[in-house]
């Protein structure tokens, strides 16, 4: 478990990337924090890392969004989804469980076993705006 203490939104955007360039093909990385914490601004980072150079903008209505970098990167946001069963009619596991990097914004809502092949990004809103960022490898 690694923890890093960020001000602004280019701090989060290279702990984003430092970490994306660790990831091996195929990993999933569930993000979590409260609404506007950073999450989306983080996975800018590992998008980079993945050698996407378009813009990455958040999926909160199509829930998916795929880009093609060096490196296949699937950006999911479950917001909009209501719970695991939701969760498993969307049948995303042939995404989620393929040879790219997926991010997966409230991943809180995804099914157990996708929760358990997960690294995990937790950001905290810290009370002076900064924010606290913790990575947890997955198992
Ligand atoms: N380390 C940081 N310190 C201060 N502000 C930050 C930091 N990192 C990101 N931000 C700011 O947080 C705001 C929200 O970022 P972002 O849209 O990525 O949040 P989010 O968690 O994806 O939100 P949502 O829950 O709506 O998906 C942005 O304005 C960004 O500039
Ligand atoms: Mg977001």
């Amino acid at each position: 478990m690694k923890n890093f203490a960020t001000v602004n939104a280019d701090e989060t955007i290279r702990i984003g990337r430092e970490f994306g360039r660790t990831l091996p093909d195929g990993a999933i990385v569930v993000v979590s924090g409260p609404l506007g914490a950073g999450k989306t601004v983080f996975t800018r980072g590992i998008a980079e890392a993945c050698g996407v150079t378009d813009e990455v903008t958040s999926p909160t209505y199509t829930l998916v969004h795929e880009y093609l970098g060096k490196r296949r990167f699937y950006h999911i946001d479950l917001y909009r989804v209501a719970d695991e069963r939701d969760f498993d009619n969307l049948a995303l596991d042939d995404i989620i469980f393929s040879d790219a990097v997926t991010v997966i914004e409230w991943g809180e809502h995804a099914s157990p076993d996708v929760r358990d092949a997960a690294y995990t990004v937790t950001i905290e809103v810290l009370e002076n705006g900064a924010r606290s960022i913790t990575l947890q490898s997955a198992p």
